[in-house]
């Protein structure tokens, strides 16, 4: 394993689609080798095939499909992807479903399912990134949070849970690996025009999957801690959520 190669290595999670796909376009127009898995084969396939014919870079492109779900799974799958490609600079852990569920209603097998997934699976995904970063000695982990980590949002309760849950767990994870010579990036999306935003209502300042993805890569190349995209206007939206009364928040929503 060569983690000290000039030509970097990234595992993305929630490859297939949206945020995920046009990172992994991102990443190969700069010559990084990649590692792409989700649920859905073909739609991984299909994803490395346009990458291929779009791109002129020479890199290594390797799938696998992972349902992140099944969280002993992860780690088998990660390590397999690094041990064929030489080993891995980057994991983002991108995979996430969103769902509207209004409480007590009788559907909260919904909301297990959202926390299952973007909860403890994206939770899964970290650990056993961290375990192969521990072995190499390096690393950079990112997780995909989302704005909403700083707001609660009416019907979508699971989706703000998780992603507040992972927004915390990352800056734990962060202050245990500092000294591992493994960083953690958080990045928080606000609307971003992907499969998954379709479930939403109105999508304030929404931005395309490919120029999110290009904020992304310059963040996490510049090893941020944490970062929302786009920055504005969502680094004021978030700072006025915390700053002003609940009851004056809960009418924009
Ligand atoms: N779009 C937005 O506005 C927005 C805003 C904030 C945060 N985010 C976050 O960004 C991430 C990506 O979302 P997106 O907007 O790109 O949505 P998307 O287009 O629906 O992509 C979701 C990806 O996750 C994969 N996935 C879903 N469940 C999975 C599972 N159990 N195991 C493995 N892979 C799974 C899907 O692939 P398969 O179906 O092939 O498994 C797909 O590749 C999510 O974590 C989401 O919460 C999005």
């Amino acid at each position: 394993m060569n983690a000290d190669k000039l030509q970097k290595t990234a595992i993305i999670t929630g490859a297939s689609s949206g945020i995920g796909k046009a990172l992994a376009f991102e990443m190969a127009q700069k010559g990084y080798n990649l590692g792409l898995v989700s649920r859905r084969l073909e739609a991984l396939e299909q994803v490395r095939t346009d990458i291929k014919q779009q791109c002129s870079n020479n890199i290594n492109i390797e799938i696998e499909t992972l349902d992140v779900a099944e969280d002993h799974t992860i780690l088998p799958v990660l390590e397999k992807l690094s041990n064929t490609l030489g080993g891995t600079d980057i994991i983002v852990a991108n995979a996430g479903i969103t769902a509207v569920n209004r409480t007590g209603t009788g559907n909260f097998s919904v909301d297990r399912n959202v926390i299952q997934i973007n909860l403890i699976g994206a939770m899964a995904t970290v650990d056993a990134a961290a375990a192969l970063f521990r072995k190499q000695k390096k690393g950079h982990i990112v997780g995909i949070s989302s704005v909403t980590a700083w707001v609660g949002i009416p019907g979508s309760s699971a989706y703000s849970s998780s992603k507040a849950g992972f927004t915390t767990y990352l800056q734990a994870v962060r202050g245990e690996l500092r000294k591992k010579n493994i960083q953690v990036t958080t990045i928080h999306p606000g609307f971003i025009d992907t499969d998954i935003a379709e479930n939403m209502g109105s999508k304030p300042f929404v931005i395309s999957a490919k120029k999110a993805a290009g904020q992304m890569l310059s963040a996490i190349e510049k090893k941020k801690s944490s970062v929302i995209v786009p920055n504005l206007p969502w680094s004021v939206v978030t700072k006025l959520i915390t700053l002003l009364p609940e009851k004056i928040v809960a009418r924009a929503l």
